[in-house]
């Protein structure tokens, strides 16, 4: 059964002159094993969603459900539903209040009732995937970590939950290159590995591009764009740009080789296809069209 969000619509300040309807009427469904990007301009309302998919804010109109149960109910039932959706919020100090790492990582197994033995490995293993070893970080303060260990902390603290629906907002902000690259890799691992569901939220279309296969998009609390990621930067463009969100460098760069007169028919996603495209149309390179 999957994560599913009917005709949901989030107002902030109801009845007040700052009233905001950050979420406006969405409905979507994201299956376990999928890999799902969430993109939009800043203010679109993709943590207020984030939210809503986790079950940590009841929405205003609408159902939220979390393999068909309501996660915002009280009894038992929701809260096993609500522990399906781990959310990496976007600001990670707001997740971190234990007063060593492996504490707060430790915080949410041990809530699951787990022998200490099994917190432990849960702990280590998520510390791992966050490239944070328990040996070395594990009796520090969390607030004395940059941001962006703070960030991997708060991940750790999720991913330690071992959640069927994995959402994290903006989960790289604040990394290096190395950081971002190493994240990456890890995260498609445990994709593939765990078969749970990553929703990401993140302000790069590269970023989306490489880890996701279904690409989300909002626009003033909709969501404007559900797709793949290719079929959208060949027939939607125009949304995209209505969305003020920009297709990737490679995709633009494809579009500008086709204007002069290139005949490249595949969808270019990046750099390797496209040079893949290049050497069969260059003269000498390869079969195609001798230019
Ligand atoms: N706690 C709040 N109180 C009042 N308004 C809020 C609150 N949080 C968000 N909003 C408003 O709701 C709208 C959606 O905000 P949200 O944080 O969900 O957007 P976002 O897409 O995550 O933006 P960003 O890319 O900047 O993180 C914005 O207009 C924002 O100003
Ligand atoms: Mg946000």
């Amino acid at each position: 059964m999957p994560l599913s969000l009917e005709n949901v619509s989030y107002v902030y300040m109801k009845g007040t002159p700052y009233e905001r309807r950050a979420v406006d009427n969405v409905s979507l469904e994201i299956q376990k094993g999928e890999f799902v990007a969430l993109i939009g301009h800043s203010g679109s309302g993709k943590s207020t969603l984030a939210q809503h998919m986790a079950g940590l804010l009841p929405p205003l109109a609408g159902q939220v459900k979390i393999d068909g149960t309501d996660p915002c109910a009280k009894g038992k039932e929701a809260l096993t539903a609500r522990r399906k959706a781990g959310l990496v919020f976007q600001y990670p100090e707001h997740q971190l209040f234990a007063e060593t790492v492996f504490d707060d990582v430790a915080f949410g197994p041990r809530n699951l009732g787990l022998a200490e033995e099994e917190v432990r490995e849960r702990a280590a293993t998520a510390l791992d995937f966050a490239q944070m070893p328990i040996e070395e970080f594990g009796a520090r303060s969390p607030f004395q970590l940059s941001g962006g260990q703070m960030r991997k902390a708060a991940i750790a603290g999720v991913i330690a939950m071992r959640p069927d629906y994995l959402i994290l907002d903006e989960p790289t902000a604040g990394f290096d290159p190395l950081a971002r690259g190493l994240f990456y890799e890890e995260l498609k691992n445990l994709h593939k590995k765990s078969g749970m569901a990553v929703i990401m939220i993140t302000h790069s279309m590269e970023e989306a591009i490489e880890l996701a296969r279904r690409l989300l998009v909002m626009s003033g609390g909709r969501i404007i764009i559900d797709g793949q990621p290719e079929r959208i930067f060949r027939e939607q463009r125009g949304e995209l740009l209505a969305a003020g969100v920009t297709a990737p460098a490679i995709v633009s760069l494809t579009d500008r080789l086709r204007a002069h007169g290139f005949s490249i028919n595949a969808d270019c996603l990046d750099a390797d296809d496209l040079v893949a495209e290049l050497l069969a149309v260059l003269p000498g390179k390869g079969p195609g069209d001798a230019r």
